[in-house]
């Protein structure tokens, strides 16, 4: 019987697809292709990446491409495509070049590479996962976002800052859209097992579910241009590796919900066990009534945003 590295390809060859790319290939997770509009670059890049591997020693093909094509019979398939709004562009023209992006290559995943996993990166996170669920046709188990993992690890970290211990203790847990509406929550968020709730003052809890909430513009604020890149490349690798290892490891990810927590057709990040198929399970935590309502809250904001782009697009 042949052995099979899994394939991963990745969209777009930008800050957070060649992070995505290296770290795999690092964790030795399968072979990765690198996709590109931009001519040569994603060649150039993967090479560049794959001259590293004789010295840290990593057995893993990366190869950069121009033709979507070559995603073909990809096990799993990573979409950061797309572009940053650009001076004079509306939010309705960033969304509408996006989705347009989207699209095309999600009609290429679904022609040459009908069985893969997609994971969705592009924002906004929401909105772009369900389109790639609508136009790949997909069953809802393959196609599904990223956000809860980095919005998590961001939450850990201010938590290891926080209380000035070790980060590896520390069990975070964020649900919702990947907005300001997302939900933080202290009671399911531990430190080998005691709720923050019991280590760190209401106060300080709420700053830091504040810093949560804001950790993407933060860092954007510092960058001045472009976004973060290193925490969202390692968030996806953690969803890419429990697929193609089978962990079955809980992480949050922007999903289809039909009825789970108590909504139906809605695209929410919740708490998924994420194994060779996928999505393999939705965990419903039991959330009490204000944790509900702030839920409820980040449901209704994404729910609108999907609607205008609906309205948009003239889906
Ligand atoms: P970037 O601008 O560095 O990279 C985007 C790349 O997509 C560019 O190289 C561009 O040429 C390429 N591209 C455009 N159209 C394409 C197509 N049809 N096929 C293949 N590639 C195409 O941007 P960066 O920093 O890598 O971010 C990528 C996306 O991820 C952005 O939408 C960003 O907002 C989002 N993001 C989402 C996060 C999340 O938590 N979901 C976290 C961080 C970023
Ligand atoms: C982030 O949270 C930009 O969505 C991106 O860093």
């Amino acid at each position: 019987m042949a052995f099979q590295r899994a394939k991963i390809t990745v969209f777009g060859a930008g800050f957070v697809g060649s992070t995505v790319a290296q770290r795999c290939a690092d964790k030795e997770l399968g072979d990765v292709t690198l996709v590109d509009v931009v001519p040569d670059m994603p060649l150039g890049k993967a090479l560049d990446m794959f001259e590293s591997s004789p010295v840290e020693r990593f057995d893993a093909r990366i190869w950069g491409t121009n033709a979507p094509e070559d995603c073909a019979d990809s096990d799993i398939v990573v979409i950061t495509s797309g572009i940053a709004r650009k001076p004079g562009m509306s939010r309705d023209d960033l969304l509408k070049t996006n989705a347009q992006i989207v699209y095309s290559v999600v009609d290429k995943v679904r022609e040459y590479a009908p069985k893969a996993i997609i994971i969705m990166v592009t924002n906004p996170l929401d909105v772009m996962t369900y389109l790639a669920h609508h136009r790949s046709g997909f069953p809802k188990q393959r196609v599904l976002g990223m956000a809860g993992v980095l919005d998590s690890a961001r939450m850990a970290s201010f938590v290891a800052l926080e209380l000035n211990v070790s980060i590896k203790d520390i069990s975070p847990m964020v649900l919702g859209g990947h907005g300001d509406t997302m939900v933080p929550l202290p009671r399911y968020t531990t430190v080998s097992g005691i709720p923050i709730t019991d280590l760190i003052s209401p106060e300080r809890i709420e700053a830091i579910n504040k810093r949560t909430q804001t950790g993407g513009a933060e860092i954007v604020n510092l960058l001045k241009t472009g976004s973060a890149y290193y925490a969202p490349g390692s968030s996806v690798v953690a969803m890419v590796e429990s697929i193609v290892k089978d962990q079955r490891r809980i992480l949050p990810c922007c999903v289809l919900l039909e009825g789970e927590y108590g909504l139906k057709g809605s695209w929410q990040g919740v708490p998924c066990v994420l194994g060779k198929n996928g999505i393999e399970k939705i965990i419903e935590l039991k959330l009490n009534d204000a944790e509900k309502k702030l839920l409820d809250t980040s449901n209704q904001h994404v729910a609108k945003a999907i609607a205008e782009c609906k309205t948009l697009l003239g889906l």
